[in-house]
């Protein structure tokens, strides 16, 4: 009923005012309706009441709510304490909790008010407009929560629709002014949230978060023991930002501080605004690991040799912390996050368990233990013991670990589903470790999160959902995403997610429906690209420099992109340009200058071999991307007169390793003496489809050396692009003219002539096939003739070879070109479901298009397929050509590096099939060592590292019609593209552009 009510009431609010609101019931309005109640109208605001007897945490965010009134209205309502005899003439605002509040108390007493669907539930709320609340009251709009966060969401929830942002401090986002604020006398209300706990970490906060808060909240030097800058004064912006988000729970600064230690508000201050906090998955019992063990530990961290220490180290953050809410880590990791020592076992991790279990007894005076949270994280070697078979008891809370790369390692299996402490989920936005750091800008798509959350969700893991965050900016969109996520799963499906981005942009930045869904197109290219490969692992060859044109693509692409946020940007009235660029242009113009700097570095150290000139335009470019890295992050650091200082000192340009760079370098470049001009003379002819140059020696263009023949350029008539290109270039400082002449009239080359000079060092000519003159296979010679001043004439020829395929007649589907099918898996001939399970898109995921998966994944029982039984997918192409004219294609599958959540004895697997020949089934994740992950997803080329895996096959296919088809056999597969090999596919990154359809 409820959301009935609330999609007919959004519509109407849409269309009158811009109410602001992420995956949420609307129930404010700008302008008055007949069933509205006055928050300020007429320049008079609704009184607040409250009651002194309720929790500090609700004080403090219904005193933030009167001054997000005021910040919208330029009127601060009034805000008192009171008690059931109040009088008001003017119907009030009414905040409470709900046997907490005496207030609340006496109007549910007073109107025999029904409070059954929030009684005695976890943070749920529920507003509306009540009739005679109390005796000298005759109506007022009452905010009730079920337990104290209950209330605080109810008000900044409120909050959020007026127009504050959760990020009005922490990214600058303004606020919309509207004179009037009304809510509807049926009100929001909200249940209990999906998951339990939910939280982000900060991890890895050095440098930035850590040189930005130690110059914003301290005196320039850190807490007196520790030297940590995360004191009260940050927390306090900290723990609000988490509530207006609906959050509840925290995992603090970690390597260089210790939260109970930094300041001793810290942990007070949580418990008063309501924050539940915990440790990280590797600093048990509420104690910072490894800053307090080593000011404050005895001897090693090693539970075999020296138990007694630790055991009364873990008593003491257990009695610090046993005043406030939290959810204690359980388990033990070896010193610096690292594994436990080679001799710790099942047997001793259970004892480790056992005695903590003992300490959380003896220091809550008895209470039952399975009442007090805990979390045991299951995260690499951990996961190890829980495979070997360490069975913890039933009310921890397990927390399943993706591989730090957005991957689920493992999740619940149906037996683990009932456990009563139940399941929860740590995942990453930020990393330091293998194969390489990320942690400089945003790199995760809400597609992928979304596919691996909702995973999660469908296996039960909802109790502790944790999201590591690293120093938190630039992750906000996507930190917020995780979270609301949390709040309400039911709100968020494949299909609606770009109106996840939609709302947030106009919510941040005011924009248009128009304008919004520009950002999440923006938002959608820039964590695509960014993901497809962290720009932390970019390197100059990663794009191919020759082929596909897909270094070129990926410039150009990045210019448009860069083009599209500028264009908003400017749009902007000053006022909403900080937090754009923060959000938004900031992440682009980085990312793209970042991305361009490697290409053209590529295509630099290409053309130095190539003998070029414009190699040096090239280091030019690279040198001056280098210098605008750095201004952008100046850019960021002097915003709103410095605000943000620091936040951006990541370093980001060459990795020697997979740590950091302790300063950022630039890619190597080289240089050709320009005055020189290159042996074979002042002409350099560059085909497309090769790293060599004509004329003259060259390791790319010819074994042989000497006299090396021209190069044949092919072209069919089902290459996507259509055309092949031929760069005439400057050998040197001679200037020169060419003409670009062809042997027949079916070949065209435009332009036909130009001049080169070292201004002007590249001229590019286009060749293209008149097809309709064409039949079967046809060559060609391109001549390019120069005419230099004072040096004799060059003529170089390239061959072109056209061949004109004919499908046959009647055919429909994917029609071989350029050597290959390539196919975006989306685009299927035949979709067959299976048990009620569909290979379904996913909207947005992965490198290039989308993904596929079969859906839903818990269908059949979270059950399997003998392979050729399983929901399949067709995919119809014809061939011209096969390998070497064997009669035999290679196939490749393009898969998202999805681990092998179902456990080690349920590998993820597909099966693949060319017309009626045998299915071949592929596990494609290998199988590893307990805890570990096999030696392939590890590497600056693995399957991390590449955002994905190839699955290939080999098939008969001899020219003609085929089909290939994909079998589910595990649920959880994504596959992203399909390319078959007919003879002529060549390396890139992002396999071949999709070859045409008919
Ligand atoms: C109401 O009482 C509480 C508890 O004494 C206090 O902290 C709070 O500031 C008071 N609020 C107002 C608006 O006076």
């Amino acid at each position: 009923m409820r959301g009935l009510r609330a999609s007919v009431w959004g519509g109407f609010l849409a269309a009158v005012a811009g109410v602001h609101a992420i995956g949420q019931d609307t129930c404010v309005t700008f302008k008055s309706t007949p069933s509205s109640f006055s928050v300020v109208s007429g320049g008079k605001a609704a009184p607040v009441f409250i009651s002194k007897d309720d929790w500090p945490g609700v004080q403090q965010a219904a005193s933030d709510f009167v001054s997000d009134i005021d910040k919208v209205t330029g009127i601060t309502p009034k805000i008192t304490n009171e008690t059931s005899t109040v009088k008001s003439t003017t119907p009030p605002i009414i905040i409470g909790t709900l046997g907490q509040s005496s207030l609340i108390n006496a109007i549910v007493e007073h109107t025999n008010m029904d409070v059954s669907s929030i009684n005695g539930t976890w943070e749920a709320f529920m507003t509306k407009e009540v009739t005679n609340p109390l005796p000298g009251v005759s109506k007022a709009y009452v905010i009730m929560g079920a337990d104290k966060r209950g209330t605080i969401f109810g008000l900044y929830d409120h909050s959020e629709q007026f127009g504050v942002s959760p990020w009005y401090w922490w990214a600058d986002v303004p606020t919309t002014k509207n004179a009037n604020i009304f809510v509807d006398s049926a009100g929001c209300s909200h249940g209990s949230p999906t998951v339990k706990y939910r939280a982000f970490f900060f991890n890895d906060e050095q440098p930035a978060l850590q040189n930005w808060a130690m110059e914003k909240f301290t005196n320039g030097t850190g807490a007196a023991l520790t030297g940590s800058p995360f004191n009260h004064f940050f927390y306090s912006k900290v723990f609000e930002l988490l509530l207006r988000m609906k959050a509840n729970f925290l995992w603090p600064a970690q390597w260089s501080s210790a939260f109970g230690v930094d300041d001793s508000q810290n942990q007070p201050l949580a418990d008063w605004f309501g924050i539940v906090m915990g440790t990280s998955h590797e600093e048990p019992m509420m104690r910072s690991i490894p800053v307090e063990w080593s000011l404050f530990g005895v001897g090693d961290w090693n539970y075999t040799t020296n138990s007694e220490f630790i055991y009364n180290f873990w008593v003491n953050g257990t009695i610090r912390a046993k005043p406030y809410e939290n959810v204690f880590t359980v388990g033990m990791r070896g010193d610096g996050d690292l594994p436990l020592s080679e001799s710790t076992n099942v047997d001793l991790l259970e004892k480790i368990i056992s005695d903590q279990r003992q300490i959380l007894t003896d220091v809550f005076n008895g209470t039952d233990v399975t009442t007090i949270p805990q979390v045991w994280a299951l995260y690499k070697e951990v996961l190890g013991y829980f495979d070997d078979g360490l069975d913890p008891p039933d009310d921890i809370t397990l927390l399943f670990t993706d591989d730090n790369w957005g991957n689920m390692v493992r999740l619940p299996l149906p037996d683990a589903f009932n456990r009563t402490g139940g399941a929860g989920v740590y995942y990453h936005y930020d990393y330091v470790g293998d194969p390489r750091d990320y942690k400089w800008i945003t790199s995760s798509q809400i597609t992928k999160t979304f596919d691996q959350l909702s995973q999660a969700l469908e296996r039960h893991a909802d109790r502790i959902w944790v999201i590591n965050v690293g120093d938190l900016k630039p992750y906000e969109m996507n930190t917020e995403f995780f979270l609301t996520y949390a709040w309400n799963s039911t709100r968020w499906n494949l299909n609606n997610l770009n109106t996840f981005v939609t709302a947030w942009a106009q919510r941040e930045f005011d924009l248009s429906a128009s304008g919004a869904a520009e950002v999440a197109e923006i938002v959608a290219n820039v964590t695509r690209w960014n993901n497809r490969r962290k720009p932390e692992l970019l390197n100059a060859t990663l794009f191919s420099l020759t082929d596909y044109r897909e270094a070129e693509n990926v410039v150009t692409a990045w210019d448009a992109l860069v083009n599209a946020s500028t264009k908003i940007y400017n749009s902007l009235s000053s006022e909403f340009q900080a937090s754009f660029f923060e959000m938004v242009q900031h992440p682009v113009l980085a990312s793209s200058t970042l991305g361009k700097m490697w290409i053209f570095a590529g295509q630099n150290n290409l053309r130095a071999s190539q003998a070029r000139l414009s190699t040096n335009d090239l280091a030019d470019q690279v040198e001056s991307l280098f210098e605008q890295d750095y201004a952008l992050e100046q850019q960021y650091h002097q915003l709103l007169n410095g605000k943000w200082d620091h936040m951006m000192d990541q370093t980001h340009v060459m990795y020697f390793y997979w740590q950091q760079p302790m300063t950022n370098s630039m890619p190597p470049v080289s240089r050709v003496q320009e005055k020189k001009q290159a042996l074979p003379g002042a002409m350099r002819i560059s085909p497309e489809g090769t790293a060599g140059t004509w004329p003259g020696d060259n390791p790319n263009q010819c074994a042989a050396m000497l006299n090396c023949p021209p190069f044949i350029a092919m072209l069919d008539n089902f290459v996507p692009f259509n055309s092949r290109f031929v760069d005439v270039g400057a050998g040197g400082p001679s200037p020169f003219t060419f003409k670009a002449t062809t042997n027949e009239s079916w070949l065209i080359v435009t332009p036909s002539s130009g001049s080169v000079s070292s201004s002007n060092p590249e001229v590019r000519v286009e060749a293209t096939v008149d097809w309709s003159k064409v039949t079967g296979t046809q060559n060609a010679v391109i001549t390019f003739d120069a005419t230099i001043p004072g040096q004799p004439s060059m003529s170089e020829q390239v061959f072109f070879v056209a061949t004109k395929n004919t499908p046959p007649a009647g055919f429909s589907g994917f029609v071989e070109g350029d050597g290959g099918v390539s196919i975006e898996a989306a685009h299927t001939s035949r979709n067959t479901s299976v048990a009620g399970i569909t290979w379904t898109e996913i909207p947005g995921y992965g490198k290039t298009l989308s993904g596929i998966t079969p859906w839903p994944r818990s269908g059949n029982n979270f059950g399997n397929f003998t392979p050729g039984t399983g929901p399949s997918v067709e995919y119809d192409f014809v061939n011209f050509n096969t390998i070497d004219g064997s009669g035999n294609v290679s196939t490749t599958v393009f898969v998202a590096p999805t681990l092998n959540n179902l456990g080690p004895d349920r590998p993820l697997k597909l099966a693949v099939q060319m017309d009626d020949q045998e299915p071949q089934t592929v596990a494609f994740i290998p199988p590893s060592a307990p805890g570990s992950l096999p030696a392939q997803w590890d590497g600056t080329d693995g399957f991390v590292a590449d955002a994905g895996v190839s699955i290939i096959t080999n098939w008969t296919a001899t020219p003609g019609k085929h089909t290939l088809k994909l079998f589910m056999v595990e649920p959880s597969v994504v596959v992203e593209k399909v390319l078959i090999n007919t003879g002529g596919v060549r390396l890139s990154y992002l396999l071949p552009p999709e070859s045409v359809r008919v």
